[in-house]
């Protein structure tokens, strides 16, 4: 074993080396074809993705974030709803909500980084149009409460997964729970296309065909447009890309939980907290997200033997600059802000070797003595 060589924390290159020939193919396929926009791939990924997530259909789009906002612009969400979230999320969940002119309503989670459903109890009001549990890490947020939460208050559910494609919540997908479920297949996420991409998931054709209007013009046939809406298609070629990964995705997946099992075997939980898998999980790990003390030196630690790692994400939304406007002040959402400084992504990517992750394991474990 090289003691000394870099582990990434990602490693794009290989994951593309491992890759290349299907993924050229595909790439010389649509140039020769000359079909950029739009076309059969477009068509045939969002049917195999909506087979995929056990959905009626799916819209292929440029992103998870505009997934979000197409999403609840088109099921009526705007100006004077408040729309309930976790706030340590990724910045796009909330900032869906108020670039549609809604207002992001926080709370608090669980020792898993998802939702505490009794939190968002709590946080409703006469003004709540929509929860958004966020699938955080690869792991479904706990969607038998929150769904029950919904219904009984009227509320719709907007599933951000982004990062949980393919991640299950006892027998069922993410991206199937909600009104609608969004997702980005931005590159670092387990399905990646080769930029920006994302797609989102319903059972209501209406809507699917409302969301694919609004991301291309309003266009309602040739030169004819119901409503000025936006660009929000994906292209062509990462579609092409898209089909193949969602081929060798289930392959991903395994390896990835192969990865962060290891990690469960040696990590020591003396010093180290990995939320469990929970029986009715079936968890992708598009991050491995340990809490520990000493947070900081640790990831200096592992620096300094040539081990990358990352926080998702240091800054809880609502203290972010973008959200000073809504009054949050530190202390509102303990949790979170306790876990801020705790949280540590190790790497987790499916191109690791195990003496890599024993590399890691090890490190970790010797920091702590
Ligand atoms: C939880 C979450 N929501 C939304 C997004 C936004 O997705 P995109 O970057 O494709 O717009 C991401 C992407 O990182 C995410 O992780």
């Amino acid at each position: 074993m090289n003691d000394t060589a870099p582990i990434r924390y990602v490693d794009m290159a290989a994951q593309f080396a491992e890759q290349r020939d299907e993924i050229m193919a595909r790439v010389e396929a649509v140039l020769a074809e000359g079909k950029l926009v739009g076309g059969p791939d477009i068509e045939i990924l969002e049917k195999e993705v909506a087979e995929f997530c056990g959905v009626a259909h799916a819209v292929a789009l440029n992103s998870g974030t505009d997934a979000l906002a197409l999403g609840m612009m088109a099921l009526g969400i705007g100006a004077g709803d408040e729309v309930i979230l976790p706030p340590n999320s990724f910045i796009a969940s909330a900032a869906a909500v108020a670039t549609i002119g809604a207002t992001p309503v926080f709370a608090d989670v669980r020792d898993d980084l998802n939702m505490d459903p009794e939190k968002v109890e709590a946080a409703i009001t006469p003004q709540t149009k929509a929860i958004m549990p966020v699938h955080l890490t690869g792991r479904i947020a706990d969607m038998t409460p929150l769904a029950e939460i919904a219904k009984r208050n009227g509320l719709l559910v907007i599933e951000d997964a982004s990062q949980s494609f393919g991640s299950r919540y006892e027998d069922r997908l993410a991206g199937s729970f909600g009104d609608v479920g969004c997702f980005s297949a931005h590159p670092l996420k387990n399905f990646n296309a080769a930029g920006d991409s994302g797609f989102l998931t319903t059972d209501n054709g209406e809507l699917a065909e409302k969301v694919a209007r609004m991301g291309n013009h309003g266009l309602i046939g040739k030169g004819l447009s119901e409503s000025f809406g936006h660009v929000s298609r994906m292209d062509t070629l990462q579609a092409a890309i898209l089909r193949y990964k969602l081929e060798v995705l289930p392959g991903v997946i395994e390896r990835r939980r192969g990865n962060a099992a290891l990690y469960g075997e040696l990590l020591d939980p003396a010093h180290v907290f990995m939320a469990p898998e929970r029986e009715v999980e079936f968890n992708t790990y598009h991050t491995f997200v340990i809490q520990v003390d000493r947070r900081d030196e640790l990831k200096a630690y592992l620096a300094e033997r040539q081990i990358r790692s990352a926080i998702h994400y240091p800054v809880p939304i609502h203290l972010q600059p973008a959200a000073s406007h809504l009054g949050h002040k530190a202390g509102d959402f303990p949790m979170v802000e306790r876990q801020a400084e705790r949280i540590l992504s190790l790497p987790v990517y499916q191109n690791l070797t195990q003496d890599e992750l024993r590399r890691v394991a090890d490190a970790a474990n010797g920091f702590f003595g």
